[in-house]
């Protein structure tokens, strides 16, 4: 079922909380894929009843990123949910979620904003206000929905990361499940952003997933220095290949790292023409 409207889904989920049913939620921007997909299989699995959000959320967009042309494919979407069960595609509009969508800065608008330790790096280097508007799309989601469980991919693992914190310093009565990131069989992580990618990009793009795999297969065969793990990634770039940061980070703080361990995460972000792509990989 499809709802616009914010009074349409509380309704229904009232209804839900009195039969004493599990939520589950699966956010999302749309233009889905096999990535979102199983999240939102492992919600239907899970949990008595699903909601997917599609919404692009304008105030996690900075000036000059792809709002305008980010990929929007509700039709697609809403069928896709359909298929894998899910019962309820909340997909409101911007004016619904922001009534005062002509004054969206954080001068009129309410905004949670997580702790600047956590954003003052990797993609929030770069992308500066990004994690405020998710941090405040997904506490207004999870007010909206009141999920017992919410559903996010390690695709983004900083901002998986920085939600976390979120429930846990504003006591959110919600249980985050982390969910692993779905690849190409070449490696590829999926992204709705692969879209813009051409042909000759794709293969170009391998390189994130493949600078990671042998970092972390470096790691296993003993390597630990981060600097000399480091040093294995400059092979594989090009001058197709801008890239962004290559950092190795503790998994639950975000902490820099100078010896890799169990506890790290690696961190690439690269542009290849206009289009930016991250990915991350766990040394565990
Ligand atoms: P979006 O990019 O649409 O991603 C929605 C969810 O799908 C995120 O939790 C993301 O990590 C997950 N995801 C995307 N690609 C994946 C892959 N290849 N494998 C596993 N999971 C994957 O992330 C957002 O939207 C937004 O910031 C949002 C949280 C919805 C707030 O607006």
């Amino acid at each position: 079922m499809l709802y616009h409207k914010i009074v349409e889904v509380r309704e229904k989920i009232k209804q839900w909380k009195k039969e004493g049913l599990t939520v589950g939620l699966v956010p999302t921007m749309g233009a889905l894929h096999n990535g979102h997909l199983s999240l939102i299989k492992k919600s239907v699995e899970k949990c008595d009843k699903t909601v997917v959000s599609v919404f692009v959320n304008p105030i996690q967009f900075c000036p000059g990123e792809d709002l305008d042309k980010y990929p929007r494919t509700l039709d697609a979407d809403e069928k896709l949910c359909n298929d894998a069960g899910v019962d309820i595609v909340f997909s409101p509009s911007p004016v619904e979620m922001y009534p005062d969508a002509q004054m969206l800065s954080n001068d009129f608008l309410t905004y949670v904003i997580p702790p600047f330790f956590y954003t003052n790096k990797l993609c929030g280097k770069s992308r500066v206000g990004h994690f405020d508007g998710v941090c405040t799309v997904v506490n207004k989601l999870f007010n909206i929905v009141q999920p017992d469980f919410a559903f996010f991919g390690e695709k983004d693992r900083q901002q998986l990361i920085i939600l976390k914190k979120m429930v846990k310093d504003l006591n959110i009565p919600v249980q985050i499940i982390p969910c692993p990131i779905v690849r190409e069989e070449n490696g590829l992580a999926l992204s709705s952003r692969n879209k813009y990618l051409s042909e000759d990009d794709k293969v170009n793009a391998l390189v994130l997933s493949k600078i990671l795999f042998n970092i972390k297969s470096c790691y296993n065969e003993g390597m630990k220095d981060v600097k000399a793990l480091t040093e294995t990634a400059y092979s594989f770039l090009n001058d197709r290949h801008s890239l962004e940061y290559l950092e190795f980070r503790d998994a639950d703080n975000l902490e820099e790292k100078t010896a890799a361990d169990n506890n790290t995460i690696v961190f690439i972000a690269l542009k290849i023409g206009n289009v930016r792509l991250i990915d991350n990989i766990s040394l565990v």
